[in-house]
């Protein structure tokens, strides 16, 4: 099976970019090649970075990460980018970063007009930084409170094809390109 992690960008009660995130695992679940394994950052004990007090939680989450194919990362927009709980995250995944060479879909939730724009923006280029391949085409979702409602139900068809989209690009990304290359990295080897 192959792995794919999703991480959510935010802890607060009720919000809305776990709504949005539900649609894209709900969409991989869907398939049986591949196995989500899904990151609630409040499970983890991750230090400020530096502090160095305990790192297994930071080990075990890189060792979730290393061993996923491909994942996808969530954050709301807040203060015209993303979300602390998302850098504590990427902080906490080594340097180098457990996340170079994987596959990342992005998930961006704003209750401003103009979406998650910054937000994605600034993640991106910080994935890229670290090595990561950003995936083209993150999903941004403006006025969020118009387009769930309170169960999680997405009310605009065209917001839950584009999250649903977001997760076969990454489904067809890497069996199209990261699984040729583990089996021909494989070949090699033998
Ligand atoms: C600290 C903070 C800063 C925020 N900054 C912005 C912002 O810059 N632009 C915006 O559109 N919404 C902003 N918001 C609203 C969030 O985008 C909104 O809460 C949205 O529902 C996504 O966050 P959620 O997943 O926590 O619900 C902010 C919210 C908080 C708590």
């Amino acid at each position: 099976m192959i792995k794919i992690v999703t991480i959510l960008g935010t802890i607060r009660p009720g919000n809305y970019t776990g709504k949005a995130l539900a649609i894209i695992e709900n969409e991989i679940e869907q398939h049986d090649d591949f196995q989500l394994i899904s990151i609630d950052p409040r499970e983890f004990k991750l230090s400020i970075p530096g502090s160095n007090i305990d790192a297994s939680d930071s080990k075990h989450l890189q060792t979730l990460i290393e061993e996923c194919t491909g994942l996808v990362i969530s954050t709301p927009e807040y203060h015209g980018s993303y979300s602390s709980l998302i850098k504590m995250v990427i902080e906490n995944l080594g340097f180098p970063s457990t996340l170079s060479a994987k596959p990342v879909a992005l998930l961006g939730v704003a209750a401003g007009q103009i979406g998650a724009i910054k937000a994605l923006e600034h993640l991106r280029s910080v994935l890229s930084h670290v090595g990561a391949i950003v995936l083209p085409g993150p999903v941004s979702i403006a006025n969020v409170q118009a387009v769930f409602d309170k169960e999680g139900n997405c009310l605009d068809d065209k917001v839950e094809k584009r999250l649903r989209g977001s997760a076969t690009g990454l489904m067809d990304y890497i069996r199209g390109s990261i699984c040729p290359k583990i089996a021909l990295e494989a070949m090699v080897r033998e």
